[in-house]
């Protein structure tokens, strides 16, 4: 891959990072402002800053556009790259609908190109490791899935200033910032849900701050939080009738994973702690793990693994329309 990126937030900067890590040149960025993308590319070791896309779409040393841009801004962007030629990967919340979602896979069929979602959460060795170990934990009946991380924007958003982050407008809000991590790891297992349903808490501009998701199957459910209003100690529990299988971090990096075999009724008992890791250590930047999926799927054209990328996004933008649609939040959208 050969790319160009889009955004010069944090974010950018770790994929950046991931991309040349993995062997792949990042040849120019685009912010909107031409002193900022100088300085950015400057920093990043970046030859070239574009400040519009057009003008980036039409360097041909660039065959990969990389979008993380406000949510509401992907699908657009996204789009764009593709009709010009482009493989994109582009940022979770992949886009604001399913609709939108579709289409994109379409667009990238049409043109010959590849469009993936870089949510970290599926890609971790950690995950793969979870997966190939379910049949411990027997039925599984229960999985518990936390992020909660406190926003370093909520107390301007208190104060009166609105990000992106926290502006329905943009599709912020805590079910597509951290949600969508929580609901790719449970799909990612158990696919789609029967039923569905959120509690959740809105701010004065009616953005979700908080909330929790319970999703049921006929054999089992899962219960998700995400908050950017206060902040825990991330975990998921996958718990089965023979033990349950534990990550000690948010669901988007996937670390320290642990079998704990079923400990029954405790009483009089003494507690012996037979839990055991299961996991790796995983690399500092864990988005350099999609990175190198991504790369290898385009390169052997491995279409199944294609399809089922594919597949897993649409689940969760699914979700996503029934459980909060964001009626009313067409401001920022671009339909390019
Ligand atoms: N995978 C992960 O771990 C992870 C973590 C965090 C965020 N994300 C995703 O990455 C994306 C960006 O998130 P973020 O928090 O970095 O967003 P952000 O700070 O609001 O915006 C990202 C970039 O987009 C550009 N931008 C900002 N406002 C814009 C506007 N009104 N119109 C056009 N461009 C605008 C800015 O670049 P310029 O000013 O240079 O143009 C900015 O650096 C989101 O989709 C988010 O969900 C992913």
């Amino acid at each position: 891959m050969r790319v160009g990126t889009i955004g010069t937030s944090v974010i950018t900067e770790r994929m950046i990072s991931a991309l040349q890590q993995a062997g792949h040149p990042v040849v120019a960025v685009c912010s909107r402002s031409a002193a900022k993308g100088r300085e950015f590319a400057d920093r990043h070791g970046v030859k070239k800053a574009y400040s519009d896309l057009e003008s980036m779409l039409q360097d041909p040393d660039i065959d990969t556009i990389y979008v993380a841009s406000p949510n509401s801004l992907h699908y657009g962007q996204a789009r764009r790259a593709l009709k010009t030629g482009h493989d994109v990967i582009c940022e979770k919340p992949f886009t604001s609908t399913r609709e939108q979602a579709v289409d994109l896979f379409e667009t990238a069929e049409k043109h010959g190109r590849r469009i993936f979602e870089a949510i970290t959460t599926l890609y971790t060795p950690n995950y793969r490791l979870l997966k190939a170990n379910l049949e411990k934990i027997g039925q599984p009946r229960v999985i518990n899935c936390s992020f909660s991380q406190y926003s370093s924007r909520y107390q301007s958003y208190l104060d009166g200033q609105v990000t992106n982050v926290f502006d329905p407008a943009y599709d912020g809000g805590a079910l597509r910032d951290l949600g969508v991590y929580n609901l790719h790891f449970v799909t990612g297992l158990y696919g789609m849900p029967d039923t569905m349903q959120m509690v959740t808490q809105r701010g004065y501009n009616g953005v979700d701050l908080d909330g929790t998701v319970i999703l049921g199957w006929q054999d089992k459910h899962a219960v998700l939080t995400q908050a950017k209003n206060c902040s825990a100690p991330n975990c998921v529990l996958v718990e089965g009738e023979k033990g349950t299988l534990m990550v000690q971090s948010s669901p988007g990096r996937v670390q320290n994973l642990r079998f704990v075999p079923l400990k029954g009724d405790m009483i009089g008992k003494t507690e012996e702690d037979l839990s055991a890791d299961i996991g790796i250590i995983q690399d500092e930047n864990h988005m350099v793990y999609e990175v190198m999926e991504f790369a290898r799927i385009m390169e052997e054209n491995d279409e199944s693994a294609y399809r089922e990328a594919m597949a897993q996004t649409l689940r969760v933008m699914d979700i996503l329309d029934t459980l909060d649609p964001r009626p009313g939040a067409e401001v920022c959208r671009q339909t390019a």
